[in-house]
């Protein structure tokens, strides 16, 4: 036999002596009773008190600004995002009374420009909006109104709007194919306009023999793209027959 194999026998050998070792020694007793963790855990992080309440342990006490709150912009900001964990509040009111952030840096941590938030949420440039003044003087941080609401979908759709405006779709209102409550534009992501969902839709002036103006090009809808949405072809804000 040659050398080398013994040298690798007696290196696994010690190898495998070590690994059992070490379980032996570094594993937790309950590792791996109830699945691969240690089950005792479970007690211990039971065992930790708790600090948030939720914000339904708010409203038994201070229901009008929890109904402010819930009718407003901040609907989706919770209590205790803002006044931070409150479980010993609720316990003894009189005696713990949680932080209000009144300071002007808090409002940013959210509202503060940043290019990577999702394109519409309202934003501002903590340095020059409104210097040295905290936010609730102008803004009700339970119920913050967005200061203008725009009429157009224009306004915060530009680059739809003026897309559509040079296509042959120039003469569709918005309002044609989307179902726009009002209310989307005070709260664009609560309350969602409706979009198209089938071919029939578009059908609807494009389907051959509809009951549509002759200058409407017309397609057979059981033979044209029969297996796919329009718009997985044709943008729907440009569409183009090329
Ligand atoms: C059992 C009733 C009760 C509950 C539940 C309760 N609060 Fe209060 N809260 C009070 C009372 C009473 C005061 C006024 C305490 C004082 O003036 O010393 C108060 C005051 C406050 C204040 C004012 C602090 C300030 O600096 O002015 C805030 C903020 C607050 N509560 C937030 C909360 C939040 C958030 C919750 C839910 C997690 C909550 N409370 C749940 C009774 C309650
Ligand atoms: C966006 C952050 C924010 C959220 C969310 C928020 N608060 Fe406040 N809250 C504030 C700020 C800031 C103040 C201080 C207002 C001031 O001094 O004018 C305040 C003040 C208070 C006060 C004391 C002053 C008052 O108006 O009576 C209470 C009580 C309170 N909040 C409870 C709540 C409860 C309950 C909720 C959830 C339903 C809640 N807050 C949600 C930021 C927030
Ligand atoms: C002096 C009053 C005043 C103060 C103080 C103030 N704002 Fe405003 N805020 C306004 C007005 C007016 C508008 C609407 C015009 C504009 O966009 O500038 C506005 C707009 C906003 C908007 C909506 C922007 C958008 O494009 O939809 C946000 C968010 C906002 N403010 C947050 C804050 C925050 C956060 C603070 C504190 C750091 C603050 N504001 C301080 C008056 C104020
Ligand atoms: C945890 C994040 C968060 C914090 C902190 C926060 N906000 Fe907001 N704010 C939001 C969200 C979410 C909306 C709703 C945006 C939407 O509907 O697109 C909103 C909406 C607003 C609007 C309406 C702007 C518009 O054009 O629609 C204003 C004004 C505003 N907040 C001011 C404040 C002020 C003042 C504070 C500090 C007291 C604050 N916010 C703290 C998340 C936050
Ligand atoms: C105050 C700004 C604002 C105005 C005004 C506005 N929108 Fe929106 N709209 C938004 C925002 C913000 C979104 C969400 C975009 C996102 O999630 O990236 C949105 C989303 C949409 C969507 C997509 C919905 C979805 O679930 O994918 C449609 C369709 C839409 N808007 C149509 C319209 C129409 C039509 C009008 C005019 C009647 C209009 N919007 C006016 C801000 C606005
Ligand atoms: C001919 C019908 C039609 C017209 C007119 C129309 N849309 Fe659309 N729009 C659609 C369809 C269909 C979709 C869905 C596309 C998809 O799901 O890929 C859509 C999607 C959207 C979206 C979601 C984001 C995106 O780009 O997919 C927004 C926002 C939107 N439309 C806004 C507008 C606005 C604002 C106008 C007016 C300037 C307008 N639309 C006019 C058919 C139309
Ligand atoms: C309310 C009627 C109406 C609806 C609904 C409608 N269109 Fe159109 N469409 C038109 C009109 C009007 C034209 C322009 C005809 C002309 O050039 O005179 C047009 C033109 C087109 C063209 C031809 C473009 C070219 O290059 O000639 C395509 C492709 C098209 N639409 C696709 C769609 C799709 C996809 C939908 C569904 C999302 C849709 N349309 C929904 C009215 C409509
Ligand atoms: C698989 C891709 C595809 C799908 C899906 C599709 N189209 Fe087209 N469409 C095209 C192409 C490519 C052309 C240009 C060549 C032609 O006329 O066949 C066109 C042309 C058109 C034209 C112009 C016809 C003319 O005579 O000028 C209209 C209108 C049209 N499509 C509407 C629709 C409608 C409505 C739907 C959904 C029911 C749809 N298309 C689905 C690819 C597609």
């Amino acid at each position: 036999m040659p050398q080398q194999v013994t040298r690798l026998g007696i290196a696994f050998a010690v190898l495998a002596i070590v690994f059992v070792a070490v379980r032996q020694t570094l594993v937790p007793d309950t590792f791996g009773d109830a699945g691969h963790y240690r089950a005792a855990a479970v007690d211990s992080i039971e065992a930790q008190p708790l600090k948030y309440a939720g914000h339904e342990a708010c409203t038994m006490c201070h229901r009008p600004i929890a109904d402010k709150r819930s009718a407003s912009n901040h609907s989706g900001v919770s209590c205790e995002v803002c006044h931070g964990p409150a479980a010993e509040h609720v316990a003894a009111p009189g005696n713990v009374r949680p932080r209000a952030p009144r300071e002007r840096g808090f409002c940013p941590l959210c509202h503060g420009y940043n290019a990577s938030r999702p394109s519409g949420f309202p934003q501002i440039d903590p340095v020059a909006h409104n210097p040295t003044v905290p936010c609730m003087t102008c803004h009700d941080p339970h119920a913050p109104e967005p200061p203008v609401i725009p009429g157009e979908c224009r306004a915060c759709h530009g680059q739809i709007a003026s897309t559509k405006a040079v296509s042959h779709h120039a003469v569709l209102p918005c309002l044609t194919c989307h179902d726009a409550p009002e209310e989307h534009k005070a709260t664009p992501r609560a309350v969602r306009p409706g979009k198209p969902s089938s071919r029939d839709f578009c059908g609807g002036c494009h389907a051959e023999g509809a009951d549509s103006p002759p200058h409407i090009p017309g397609v057979d809808m059981a033979t044209h793209g029969e297996d796919y949405l329009c718009w997985q072809c044709h943008y729907p804000h440009h569409p183009e027959a090329e």
